[in-house]
């Protein structure tokens, strides 16, 4: 299952899209604010922007979009405004489900499945059961996701397998990233955030290693398939080199 994945076709040097894109979905708030609507307006039409930008992503052929739609301390926001959320986030994975049939994607939640609600626990469930008869486009929904929360709990699923007489010396990365909510799936190589901000907010610590990062501005629902293009035209000239040299 765990993969060596750096160093992949698809790179910054090839014409084909990143194979793998992950995005911090920032700005939702402030974009609902300029506008003089409730910050959960600004959450709807994030979702919204969502769909738009995954399809666009299947088509353009990218193979994994992972988003960081709720993170393990956005419960410290408004009752309210939490609510509003899980909501739309019920709605989307609801109707994400009959799409998934359609064009045969899959889909993933990744982060503590058992902090969510019942009924999204019971969505995420059947997601889950679809996506393994299909090996299309995959999206990844970070939620209820920290990344440090991500490699504690590996971890301690590692040392549960030690315990269990696991070798501790069989540890290498690739074998400590199949513990991660991320098993199975290449790191990304391009992270983009927009929004303004430019820090990474405990999303991905471990996958990120080598990607590529894009800061715009641009608040989340305004983050046009333009603005994806643009990412990945300014991908395409970077340099990576993984510590090497060229
Ligand atoms: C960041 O904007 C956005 C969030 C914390 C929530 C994102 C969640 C969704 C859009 C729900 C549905 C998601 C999917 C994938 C269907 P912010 O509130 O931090 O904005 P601000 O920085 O302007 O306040």
């Amino acid at each position: 299952m765990a993969e060596k994945n750096i160093e992949r076709p698809g790179g910054a040097e090839s014409n084909a899209p990143p194979r793998h894109i992950a995005i911090i979905l920032d700005g939702n708030g402030r974009w609902a604010r300029r506008r003089g609507l409730p910050r959960t307006a600004g959450h709807a039409v994030g979702s919204e922007n969502f769909r738009k930008i995954a399809t666009y992503c299947k088509n353009i052929g990218v193979e994994y979009l992972t988003v960081y739609a709720f993170s393990t301390e956005n419960w410290k926001r408004p009752e309210d405004e939490v609510k509003t959320i899980m909501r739309l986030l019920k709605k989307y994975l609801g109707e994400a489900i009959d799409t998934m049939e359609r064009d045969h994607i899959r889909m993933k939640v990744l982060g503590n499945i058992e902090g969510l609600p019942e009924e999204l626990r019971e969505l995420v469930k059947r997601t889950d059961e679809i996506s393994a008869r299909y090996d299309g486009f995959q999206a990844n929904i970070c939620l209820n996701y920290g990344g440090r929360d991500e490699i504690v709990r590996a971890a301690m699923r590692y040392a549960a397998d030690v315990k269990d007489g696991r070798a501790p010396e069989e540890i290498d990365e690739a074998a400590f990233g199949s513990y991660l909510y991320s098993a199975g799936i290449p790191d990304p190589e391009l992270l983009i955030r927009p929004g303004g901000e430019q820090r990474l907010s405990n999303f991905l610590l471990w996958q990120c290693a080598y990607s590529e990062f894009y800061f715009t501005d641009v608040l989340w629902p305004d983050f046009t398939t333009e603005e994806l293009d643009k990412a990945i035209a300014e991908y395409h000239r970077r340099d990576r080199r993984f510590g090497s040299v060229k």
